[in-house]
């Protein structure tokens, strides 16, 4: 997602400002800008598309000596990615970066634009820089004025503020989005994202926790806890190495991505939730005008979570829903009518063959909509309506966050459209809004579950193959099992519907055929089960995934208790995740990037 980087000292800060973002690259950005204040005057300067666009603008740019300054790449979430809605924001005396989302940006900005305010973008972020500006008047400290625009902040961020009032000094606060401070023996300060655009440059960093805020300049380092008590930096010496630094520590890209899964779903989540109902800004209610019936279509693991939903859409937002896979659907001549809304899923929304029936789709006049990660992606362009699944760039090849960003969008979708055809009633809507808010915690990665998958992991390198069985929603599961398996071990693996075995594939069984048996305590278990015993008794490897110990398994991992199986899903999703991760690990494999499969498949 965004990055952020600041600077405050007497070095080349238009180099130190645009060389930090270039290391943001791999967030992922489709616009960036910098500002800079020196000698009581700010110079702004922004881009869309890539960074040399921005070092194209700024090549007349120089300073001399001291100046602070902050520099922004930008992951559109509110408004398109524009020069005017890129950061920073600048008011009339003061700028800002900010890298989150404010969910009450709505009301602040009608009320800014009561007292005569003038918005420039289209972003949430804009309100940051002009509350502060309106609290600077009423209470003329800079420190007071932002502490109090804090308080009025709802959402997540980590922003940094610069205003010439104060003009030696950048002013920071921490709120569920990552970033750390650095300085070196110069007395220079630097501000980032993460730890990579430092390197090279400062000597220590400390990374600020969730609801840290204050200010610094080159003399002092002010930081208040969520407590509002003051707190002093630890700070710790900087890992040299980049690339380790872009994972975070983390061995691969991969394993990063499924650690971070709690934190994108929130972002996905993020302004989407009220007590009972689903808010989708970006949906006009007029798109399910007319509509009886939805037609799902995607490749790979969007597809796998498109056939995920429609047991959703179709248990509770009572509407008729198919899926196809995207290559199938666009060469067999399909029937399409104008009752049909047809949703296209994709990470990159670049995939050729899902573009393509999103293309025939069009032509034959149905209403379209893509849910897709990437902004201003060719699919985000030609439907007619997008949801953003704001999982921030994926880098490893087999997709994880994702996925799990990709069911939560459609688990909304579902309550958003029963709620629209009342097909289910509102307290059910609440209940199931409660357990969306827990699916955060659900894919939280525990040390010692991910010990125990990592032991069992070596049981699992061989044999002649594995079966992925479920049922329900539990069987896409079990195909994305599967396929997770197979696109970095190389190993052969199925999905499979859990009561299907019986008619084929169960021929396979013995002890060299494992089967991974997803067995959720509340969705099917008791059939579920006696699907497993029937492999277990013909003597294939059981290794069971529940929250209910089963005795029929030769392996068993716990998952945690839940209230529902929705939650369940996410919970397993993670334990699959990480039992491909591991077996890829231990077979020597290039985990992020498997042989010969590409991120992005833009041929057909
Ligand atoms: C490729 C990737 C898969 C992905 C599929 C669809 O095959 O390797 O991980 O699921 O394309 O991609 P999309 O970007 O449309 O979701």
């Amino acid at each position: 997602m965004c990055g952020i980087v600041g600077y405050i000292g007497s070095n080349n800060i238009k180099k130190i400002l645009i060389d930090g973002l270039k290391e943001l690259e791999y967030r992922g950005y489709d616009s960036a800008g910098i500002a800079v204040l020196n000698d009581g005057k700010f110079d702004s300067y922004k881009a869309t598309g890539k960074l040399i666009n921005l070092e194209e603008k700024t090549k007349d740019f120089h300073t001399k000596g001291f100046a602070v300054g902050i520099g922004h790449t930008r992951w559109a979430t509110h408004g398109k990615p524009t020069e005017l809605n890129a950061h920073p924001h600048i008011g009339e005396s003061s700028c800002v970066v900010h890298n989150g989302i404010i969910e009450n940006y709505v009301a602040l900005k009608k009320e800014l634009l009561a007292d005569g305010v003038t918005f420039l973008s289209q972003t949430d972020t804009e309100v940051i820089v002009h509350l502060f500006e309106k609290n600077l008047k009423s209470i003329n400290n800079p420190f007071e004025a932002f502490k109090k625009t804090l308080n009025q902040l709802e959402g997540a961020y980590a922003i940094l503020l610069v205003t010439k009032s104060e003009d030696k000094t950048i002013f920071f606060a921490k709120h569920g989005s990552p970033m750390l401070i650095g300085k070196n023996s110069d007395k220079e300060i630097f501000f980032a994202s993460s730890d990579t655009p430092l390197i090279g440059y400062a000597d220590e960093v400390s990374y600020f926790e969730d609801g840290d805020y204050g200010f610094v300049s080159s003399d002092e380092i002010i930081i208040f806890n969520q407590n509002n008590e003051k707190i002093e930096p630890i700070f710790s010496k900087l890992s040299q190495n980049k690339l380790s630094a872009q994972k975070d520590g983390y061995r691969f890209f991969m394993e990063k991505e499924i650690y971070e899964q709690s934190i994108v779903i929130s972002d996905t989540l993020l302004g989407r939730l009220k007590d009972d109902e689903i808010l989708f800004d970006e949906l006009d209610d007029s798109l399910f005008d007319g509509i009886n019936e939805i037609k799902l279509c995607a490749c790979g693991t969007s597809y796998h979570s498109a056939l995920t939903a429609t047991y959703l859409f179709e248990r509770y937002a009572k509407i008729k829903t198919s899926i196809e896979v995207a290559s199938e659907f666009r060469y067999r001549k399909p029937i399409m009518t104008k009752d049909t809304l047809f949703v296209v899923i994709s990470q990159s929304g670049e995939t050729a063959d899902t573009l393509e029936t999103l293309k025939m789709a069009k032509k034959a006049g149905l209403k379209t909509l893509v849910i897709c990660n990437v902004d201003n992606s060719s699919m985000v362009r030609v439907a007619d309506a997008c949801i953003l699944t704001r999982a921030g760039v994926e880098k490893g090849v087999a997709s994880t966050k994702a996925f799990a960003t990709q069911i939560t969008v459609f688990w909304m979708l579902t309550l958003f459209i029963a709620k629209l055809k009342n097909s289910i009633p509102t307290t059910e809507i609440t209940r199931q809004i409660s357990l969306i808010r827990q699916i955060p915690t659900s894919v939280k990665v525990s040390d010692s579950m991910h010990e125990r998958i990592k032991r069992l992991s070596k049981r699992y390198l061989h044999g002649h193959g594995f079966f992925f069985i479920g049922r329900d929603v539990f069987f896409p599961l079990a195909l994305e099992g599967a396929l997770k398996l197979k696109e970095i071990s190389y190993l052969h693996a199925e999905g499979y519907p859990s009561g299907e075995m019986k008619h084929g594939p169960i021929a396979l069984a013995d002890p060299e055929l494992f089967t991974i048996a997803l067995l959720p305590e509340h969705l099917h278990y008791e059939k579920a089960k006696s699907n497993v015993e029937e492999l277990s008794a013909r003597d294939s490897t059981i290794c069971a995934i529940s929250a209910l110990e089963f005795d029929k398994a030769d392996d068993f991992i716990k998952i945690n208790s839940c209230e529902d199986y929705m939650l369940e899903f996410f919970e397993m999703m993670v334990v699959v995740q990480l039992l491909s991760l591991e077996i890829s690990i231990r077979l020597g494999n290039d985990v992020d990037m498997p042989r010969n499969l590409a991120k992005s498949v833009t041929v057909e």
